[in-house]
C-alpha cells in the first residue's frame, strides 16, 4: 500500500502508473493500492483503467462530518466516487490535525457507511483498544506504524512487528494488518514472512515508482 502524502503532481503521478504500466507482471500476485493527495484522485483511476492495471485506490483521509459547512473538507461519500479505500488516523494527522480516537471512530463509521474500506493506523496497544469501544464490531485493516519508525529510516523489528500484529488480532478477530515505518526493498520480505503480518504501508518509498517498484518486487 503507497502512502504518497503531500507529494504527486497529476503529471507527476501519471509517471508513476506509467512506470508500473511497463512492469505489469510484477503485480500478479500481489494487491497493490496507491493513495494519493485528493488532486489526483481522479485522474488516477482513469489512467489506471486505460492501461488495465489491478490497482486499487485509496484516500489519505476523510472528513469526519457527513456534508455540510466544513470548508476545506472533502466527505467519505465523495471520495467513494474514486477510491475504495482509505486510511484513516495516519499519526501525521493525529499530530498535525488533531484527529483523536473518538473522530477516528467517526471517520470509520461514515467510510463504512459509505462503502470505503479503512484502513486504520495505530502506534500502540491504547489506540486499538479504543477503537473496540468506539467500533466493537470493526473488522478489515489495521496498520501497525510505530512512531519512531516513520519517515527515519529506522524501522521496528519485524518480530516486534509480529508480536504488535498478534495482540491486534487478539482483540479484532477479523482484521489484517500492515506494517508500516521505513518499509523498504530490502526489509520488505522480512515482515512479510512473520506470519502474522499480510502487507505493508510504505510513505517514503512509495511515490517514486522506481523504489516501490522494488518493494512489490521484494514482496512476492
Ligand atoms: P515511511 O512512512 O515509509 O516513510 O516510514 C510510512 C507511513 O507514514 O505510512
Amino acid at each position: 500500500m503507497a502512502n504518497w502524502k503531500e507529494h504527486g503532481t497529476i503529471e507527476e503521478s501519471n509517471n508513476w502508473v506509467k512506470e508500473f504500466a511497463k512492469n505489469r507482471s510484477l503485480l500478479k500476485d500481489i494487491e497493490v493500492v496507491v493513495c494519493p493527495p485528493f488532486t489526483t484522485l481522479s485522474s488516477i483511476p482513469q489512467l489506471i483503467r486505460a492501461q488495465q492495471l489491478p490497482i486499487a485506490i485509496g484516500a489519505q483521509d476523510i472528513s469526519r462530518f457527513e456534508e455540510g459547512k466544513h470548508t476545506g473538507e472533502v466527505s467519505a461519500k465523495m471520495v467513494s466516487e474514486f477510491a475504495s479505500y482509505v486510511i484513516i488516523g495516519h499519526s501525521e494527522r493525529r499530530s498535525d490535525s488533531g484527529d483523536t480516537d473518538e473522530i477516528v471512530a467517526q471517520k470509520v463509521k461514515l467510510a463504512q457507511k459509505h462503502n470505503l474500506a479503512p484502513i486504520i493506523c495505530i502506534s500502540e496497544m491504547k489506540q486499538v483498544e479504543a477503537l473496540k469501544n468506539l467500533v466493537p464490531s470493526f473488522a478489515g485493516l489495521i496498520a501497525y506504524e510505530p512512531l519512531f519508525a516513520i519517515g527515519t529510516g529506522n524501522p521496528d523489528t519485524p518480530e516486534n512487528a509480529n508480536a504488535m500484529a498478534e495482540k491486534v488480532k487478539a482483540i479484532f478477530q477479523n482484521t489484517r494488518v500492515l506494517y508500516g515505518g521505513s518499509v523498504d526493498g530490502n526489509n520488505v520480505a522480512l515482515f512479510l514472512k512473520q506470519g502474522q503480518i499480510e502487507g505493508v504501508l510504505v510513505g517514503n518509498r512509495s511515490a517514486d515508482a522506481s523504489f516501490f517498484l522494488e518493494i512489490v518486487k521484494n514482496a512476492n
